[in-house]
């Protein structure tokens, strides 16, 4: 019998840290003190809160200090709840599961130059690349934090700030700078990324809209509404590990039908741009719909909370 696989790792609070207006630095690391399952720069990873929410955080450290697990969290007072809660109710000695890392840099990228866009403490992800390609020092970067005035976690960015590595737009000085020459030239050994809030990166996506979609990545704060398809028809989801085979109701996500037939499967943002709810495929036409996999990952793999099909069965590596 297969041993089932190990999707959480029981992690304890040791350090809390304010590290900007309304923001927290959360160390986790393991009860004890063994090294973390590895992680790649700006991976993710789902913290499973006692209140029984499931949020999403980028990784601030980087890979090579892998004793522990460093987020920093703003405290959203109109949020779903996550941020609230980790504010509020977390102290430190509390023991908190999170998932395995995902997502992050590919170190062994043919990328020479990175360009970062970051908005307010859209910033974490890129502190851990950019830590990362410091220690490394084979590609060049530059990440780009607009900011209103304020800089998040000022005290860990400061080196990268007085090496100009890290450059502070103040739009409350300057305005929004102009994307597009942040960004520069597409060149296929140049990737560019962006994390913020959602009007920037809709703005990021239509500057890079003719870039190779390998060579761009976008994260999301807020997932975008859901996806209504009027002329969505059911189809059978056929799990080809258990043998199972689910219906799914036209206009009915695949995961609520997965629930429904007591199938677990982790989620965070159930709207298509977390990476949480990733699901291999093996036979079938899905509908994609996530805004966080790449064409070539959506060969093999689809986001059940968005994903619909264009066929009436839909094989599931589950
Ligand atoms: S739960 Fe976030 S992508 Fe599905």
């Amino acid at each position: 019998m297969k041993a089932r696989p190990i999707t959480t790792v029981k992690t304890v609070v040791t350090a809390i840290e304010k590290a900007g207006e309304g923001i927290k630095l959360f160390t986790l690391a393991d009860p004890d003190n063994w090294e973390l399952p590895p992680f790649k720069p700006g991976a993710h990873i789902d913290l499973h809160l006692p209140n029984g929410l499931v949020r999403t955080y980028s990784l601030c450290n980087e890979p090579a200090d892998n004793a522990r697990y460093l987020i920093a969290v703003k405290r959203e007072a109109d949020g779903r709840g996550g941020s609230r809660a980790l504010h509020d109710e977390v102290a430190v000695g509390d023991v908190i599961g999170v998932s395995l890392p995902r997502g992050g840099l590919d170190p062994g990228a043919p990328i020479a130059r990175y360009v970062f866009v970051a908005g307010g403490i859209g910033v974490t992800p890129f502190l851990s690349m950019a830590r990362h390609l410091e220690r490394a020092g084979e590609a060049d970067y530059a990440l780009h934090l607009i900011v209103r005035e304020e800089v998040p976690l000022a005290a860990h960015l400061g080196a990268l700030i007085e090496a100009g590595r890290v450059v502070v737009h103040r739009t409350s000085r300057t305005g929004r700078p102009d994307l597009a020459a942040l960004v520069g030239e597409a060149g296929s050994e140049t990737l560019v990324a962006c994390c913020g809030p959602g009007g920037m990166t809709d703005d990021f996506e239509r500057v890079t809209a003719a870039w190779p979609a390998a060579n761009v990545h976008i994260e999301r704060f807020v997932a975008p509404p859901p996806v209504i398809d009027p002329d969505a028809k059911p189809f059978t989801l056929s799990l080809a590990r258990s043998g199972t085979e689910i219906q799914v109701r036209a206009g009915q996500t695949m995961l609520a039908a997965l629930q429904e037939g007591g199938i677990d499967v982790a989620t965070s943002c159930c709207g298509g741009i977390c990476g949480a709810c990733k699901v291999g495929w093996i036979e079938g036409r899905p509908v994609h719909r996530d805004r966080i996999l790449s064409p070539y990952e959506r060969e093999r793999y689809l986001m059940v909370c968005v994903a619909g099909s264009d066929a009436e069965r839909l094989v599931l590596d589950l």
